[in-house]
C-alpha cells in the first residue's frame, strides 16, 4: 500500500502543444518531459496536462466553459472537446508508455462532476486502486457535466487544486512555457522581471494584475491559474512553477532540485 502524500506535475498546454496553432502537439518536448518524469523515478507522482491549442479553440467555439445553452450544436462541441483531448492525452501517454512508466490516463469527464464550475463529485475508486499498485495516474483539463450548468471545463490548474487539498499533496510543480511567474509577459516584453518566490500575501496581491493568456485560453490563463492555487498555498503546499520547454527543469523540481522559476510558500 502506498500512504505517501502525492506529488503532483501540471504539465501546462502552452509547454507541451504550441498555441498559436490549432491541435498542434510539440511532441519533442512531450517526449523530454516524459524522460524527466521517468528520471524523476516517483511512486507518488499525479500527472495533470493542459489542453492548449487542443483543448481552448474547441470549447471556445462552441461556448462550453459557460454552460449549455439548449443549443444542439453545443453538445457536439463538448464531444468533440473530449475528444481532442484524449487525442493529446494519447500523445502524452504514448511518451510515458515509451519511457516505461506505467502510466494509466483517468478522463475526468468520467468520473469529475460539477455544480457551477466547481468540483461536486468525484469518484475516486479508480485513482485510490492505482495509488496502491503504485500506478501513475494522468488526468487532464477536460469537459465535464455541470448540475447547475450542464457542462463546462473543469482545467487542469482546478484539478491539479482539487487533488492537492483532497490528498494532501507534498508539493505541486506546475511546468509552463515561460520560467516561472514574471510581472509582466516575458513573451511580449522584454523588460519582464521574474519573481523567484512568493509568499501566499503577495500572491494574493499578485493575482488580480496578471493578464491572461495569449491565444484562446477559456479557462482564465495565469490569473486564473494562480487563483487556483491560493487556497492550495493557505494549506501550506509548496508550489515551483518553472519552464517545461527546455533543459531538465522539471526534473529538478520533482527531486527538490533548485530551478529557474518561482518557488510559492504561505510564508
Ligand atoms: C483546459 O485545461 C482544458 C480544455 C479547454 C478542455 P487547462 O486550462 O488546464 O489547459 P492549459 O494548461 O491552460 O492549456
Amino acid at each position: 500500500m502506498n500512504d505517501a502524500r502525492p506529488i503532483i506535475l501540471k504539465l501546462g498546454g502552452s509547454a507541451i502543444t504550441d498555441k498559436a496553432e490549432e491541435a498542434k502537439p510539440r511532441t519533442d518536448i512531450i517526449n523530454r518531459l516524459a524522460e524527466e518524469i521517468k528520471r524523476a523515478d516517483l511512486d507518488n507522482l499525479i500527472v495533470v496536462h493542459g489542453g492548449g491549442s487542443f483543448g481552448h479553440p474547441t470549447a471556445a467555439k462552441y461556448g462550453i466553459k459557460d454552460g449549455y445553452k439548449e443549443d444542439p450544436t453545443q453538445k457536439f462541441g463538448f464531444a468533440e472537446t473530449h475528444h481532442m483531448m484524449t487525442v493529446l492525452n494519447g500523445l502524452v501517454m504514448d511518451a510515458l508508455i515509451w519511457h516505461e512508466i506505467p502510466a494509466v490516463s483517468i478522463a475526468p469527464s468520467n468520473c469529475f462532476v460539477t455544480e457551477n464550475c466547481k468540483v461536486k463529485f468525484f469518484d475516486e475508486t479508480v485513482m485510490k486502486n492505482m495509488a496502491k499498485l503504485i500506478f501513475t495516474p494522468v488526468l487532464y483539463g477536460d469537459v465535464v457535466f455541470d448540475e447547475k450548468l450542464g457542462f463546462t471545463v473543469l482545467s487542469g490548474d482546478q484539478l491539479v487544486a482539487y487533488l492537492a487539498l483532497k490528498y494532501k499533496a507534498q508539493k505541486i510543480v506546475i511546468g509552463t512555457d515561460t520560467d516561472g511567474l514574471f510581472d509582466c509577459d516575458p513573451k511580449t516584453n522584454p523588460e519582464a522581471k521574474p519573481f523567484k518566490k512568493l509568499n501566499l500575501k503577495e500572491l494574493k496581491e499578485l493575482q488580480p494584475k496578471l493578464g491572461k493568456a495569449q491565444g484562446t485560453d477559456v479557462t482564465g490563463g495565469m490569473a486564473g491559474k494562480i487563483a487556483e492555487l491560493i487556497p492550495v498555498v493557505e494549506a501550506g503546499i509548496h508550489v515551483t512553477i518553472t519552464g517545461a520547454t527546455k533543459g531538465l527543469s522539471i526534473y529538478r523540481a520533482l527531486t527538490d532540485q533548485s530551478v529557474l522559476g518561482t518557488e510559492i510558500e504561505k510564508a
